[in-house]
C-alpha cells in the first residue's frame, strides 16, 4: 500500500521548485554521531515524509536494525551475521566478544610494530575492502603520520604497483602486510609473492617469513601459502565483509603508522554512530532517513545516480571507499529469496574532492541534461589560515544554492544586461538539482568514523528497503572465472571461446 501511495506523491513533486520546498521543510535536519545533516533541498514534503515513515513501518526497518545488532542472521546466503559493528563497540555479550578481541590483538601488534623500531616502512598489499579503507584513513590522515614508519600501499596486478611500492626500500627495513579476508584472491596473492621474492632475494626465507605480516580470515590457506615458514599471523573475523572491514585487522598497518590511540578515536567515533543509529526512533535516526532518500530518490523519482562531493582534503578518496561500501553492497537485482527486487536499486555513485571538482564536472551537474542528487560533506575544522577555511565553506555553500535554485533567464539579464539573447540563454543554470548538506564541525578520526559507520548503516538499510541482501557480492565472481579461462587463449594455448574476445587478443599481440 505505502508504495502505490509513495508512486502517486512522486509523479507531481518533480515539478516544485526546490527553494520553496527549503523554505517550508520541517524537521529537515538530522543530527548524530557528532553530524549534522540538512535534507531541505531535496523533493520532500511533509506528506512524502510521512508516507516514507509508513513504509519503513510496513516493512520494520526498526526490526531489520535489531536483527543486526542482535547478530541475527542478515547475510542469508552466507548464513551470517554482520559484525563489523562489535569490532568498534565493546561488546556486550559473549556473542560478539571474539571479534572484538581481533581488533584489540591487532592493535597490541600496532603498537609493538609503532615501538620496535624495526622497520621504518610497511608495505600494505590488499585490494576492495582490503584496501580502500586503510586507503582512506591514511590519506585523511597524512598530517599526523608518525615519522618513524612511512607507509605504502599496492592493490593493482599490474606488476608496476608492486614496483612503485617497494621502490628504494630496504627489504630489511620493511615490513610487508598482506590483507586478504579469502586468501585466495589473485590480485594480492600475486602481488604478495613478487614481495616475497623481493624479501628472499636480500634475507633468508626464514628470515623473509619475519618481514611478512599475514591478517585473513582462512589461516589455513595462509600457512600453506606460508609452506612451513613462521610468519605472524592476524585474524579478520569471517562474519565481517570485506568491505566492512576498516575496524579489522585489516587496518593494522595504518593502526601502526598513525599511532594507536588515533585508531581508538576513530573506533569511537563509529561507536557513537551505533548507538545513535540503534536507539533513535527511525523518524529521527541519520540512517534511516538516509537509507529512506536513497530509496525515494532512486526508486520513485528514478534519479540514476548521486555524488558525494567531499568539500574536505581529507576525504578526497571517500567516493572511492562509498562506491565499493554501497554498490558492492546493493548494486542487485535478486533478493536473497530468489525474488527479483521489485524497484530499481542502488544508484551509481560517484563524486570527488570540492572544490576540485568545480573545475571539471561541476559543469555537468550545473547545466548538463541529467538531474543528480548531490551530497555535500564539509567538515571545515580550524586552520592557522583560515582564508581557505572560508573559502571552501563559501564555495560548498554557492554550489549547493546554485544547483538548487539555478539562474534564471530574467536573472542573468537583470545581472549582466549587456549580453546578447544568445549568450544570455547559454548562462541559464536550470536549477532543480537536490542536495543534502552533510557537516561536523571537524574531520577528526573519531568524525570519520561516525561517518563511515553512518554508511555502512545507511547501506544495509537501503539494502533493505530494496529487498535485497547487501553482505554478498556474487556479480563479480563471473569477471574472476573467466579472466584465470583467458589465461591459456593470451598464451595462445587455445581459442577463447567469445569471438569478439578473441579479436581482442589478436590486437593484443
Ligand atoms: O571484489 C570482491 C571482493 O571479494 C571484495 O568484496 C573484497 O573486499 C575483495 O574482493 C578482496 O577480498 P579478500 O580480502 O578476500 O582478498
Amino acid at each position: 500500500m505505502s508504495i502505490e501511495t509513495l508512486q502517486t506523491l512522486a509523479a507531481p513533486i518533480r515539478s516544485q521548485s526546490l527553494a520553496k520546498l527549503a523554505a517550508s521543510a520541517d524537521n529537515a535536519v538530522y543530527r548524530g554521531g557528532g553530524w549534522t545533516v540538512d535534507v531541505s533541498r531535496q523533493y520532500l514534503t511533509a506528506e512524502i515524509e510521512t508516507a516514507l515513515l509508513a513504509h519503513a513501518n510496513d516493512v520494520n526497518l526498526t526490526g531489520t536494525l535489531d536483527d543486526l545488532f542482535s547478530a541475527a542472521i542478515v547475510n542469508p546466503s552466507e548464513n551470517r551475521p554482520a559484525l563489523h559493528w562489535a569490532l568498534r563497540m565493546p561488546p556486550e555479550s559473549e556473542l560478539t566478544k571474539s571479534e572484538h578481541e581481533t581488533t584489540l590483538r591487532a592493535l597490541e601488534k600496532a603498537a609493538e610494530l609503532g615501538s620496535s623500531g624495526q622497520y621504518s616502512a610497511i608495505v600494505h598489499i590488499g585490494i576492495g575492502g582490503s584496501d580502500f579503507g586503510p586507503r582512506l584513513y591514511a590519506d585523511a590522515f597524512g598530517d599526523r603520520q608518525l615519522d618513524a614508519i612511512e607507509l605504502r600501499f599496492c592493490a593493482n596486478v599490474d606488476p608496476l604497483d608492486l614496483d612503485l611500492a617497494l621502490r628504494g626500500l630496504d627489504p630489511a627495513k620493511t615490513l610487508i602486510i598482506g590483507i586478504s579476508k579469502s586468501f585466495g584472491t589473485e590480485e594480492t596473492l600475486y602481488n604478495l609473492a613478487r614481495a616475497r621474492s623481493w624479501l628472499e632475494a636480500a634475507l633468508s626465507a626464514e628470515q623473509a617469513a619475519r618481514h611478512l605480516l599475514l591478517v585473513t580470515a582462512n589461516p589455513d590457506r595462509a600457512n600453506a601459502w606460508l609452506d612451513g615458514n613462521q610468519a605472524t599471523t592476524l585474524d579478520m573475523p569471517i562474519s565481517v565483509g570485506g568491505r566492512y572491514s576498516i575496524w579489522s585487522a585489516a587496518s593494522v598497518a595504518v593502526m601502526a603508522s598513525f599511532g594507536v590511540e588515533t585508531f581508538q578515536q576513530f573506533l569511537t567515533g563509529a561507536a557513537e554512530m551505533d548507538a545513535h543509529v540503534k536507539t533513535t526512533p527511525i523518524d529521527r535516526n541519520l540512517a534511516a532517513r538516509m537509507a529512506l532518500l536513497d530509496f525515494w530518490n532512486t526508486s520513485f523519482l528514478g534519479f540514476g545516480s548521486r555524488a558525494v562531493l567531499a568539500y574536505s582534503r581529507r576525504l578526497r578518496m571517500l567516493p572511492t571507499y562509498l562506491q565499493q561500501l554501497e554498490m558492492e553492497s546493493n548494486g542487485k537485482s535478486v533478493g536473497p529469496t530468489g525474488a527479483d527486487a521489485p524497484l530499481s536499486t542502488a544508484p551509481l555513485l560517484w563524486g570527488g574532492e570540492g572544490s576540485v571538482g568545480q573545475h571539471s564536472y561541476h559543469q555537468w551537474l550545473h547545466q548538463g541534461t541529467h538531474i543528480v542528487p548531490a551530497e555535500f560533506i564539509l567538515a571545515p575544522g580550524s586552520h592557522s589560515d583560515p582564508e581557505g577555511v572560508e573559502a571552501l565553506t563559501a564555495h560548498a555553500l554557492a554550489q549547493a544554492e546554485v544547483l538548487a535554485n539555478g539562474r534564471s533567464l530574467a536573472e542573468v539579464n537583470a545581472e549582466e544586461p549587456e549580453l546578447t539573447e544568445v549568450v544570455a540563454r547559454q548562462k541559464v543554470h536550470p536549477g532543480g538539482r537536490p542536495s543534502t548538506f552533510m557537516t561536523a564541525p571537524e574531520l577528526t578520526p573519531a568524525r570519520l568514523g561516525a561517518l563511515i559507520a553512518l554508511y555502512e548503516h545507511r547501506t544495509y538499510l537501503a539494502g533493505a528497503l530494496w529487498q535485497i541482501n547487501p553482505f554478498d557480492q556474487w556479480g563479480v565472481e563471473r569477471g574472476k572465472t573467466m579472466a584465470t579461462r583467458l589465461k591459456p587463449a593470451l598464451r595462445g594455448e587455445a581459442k577463447a571461446e567469445d569471438a569478439a574476445t578473441q579479436n581482442l587478443i589478436n590486437l593484443l599481440k
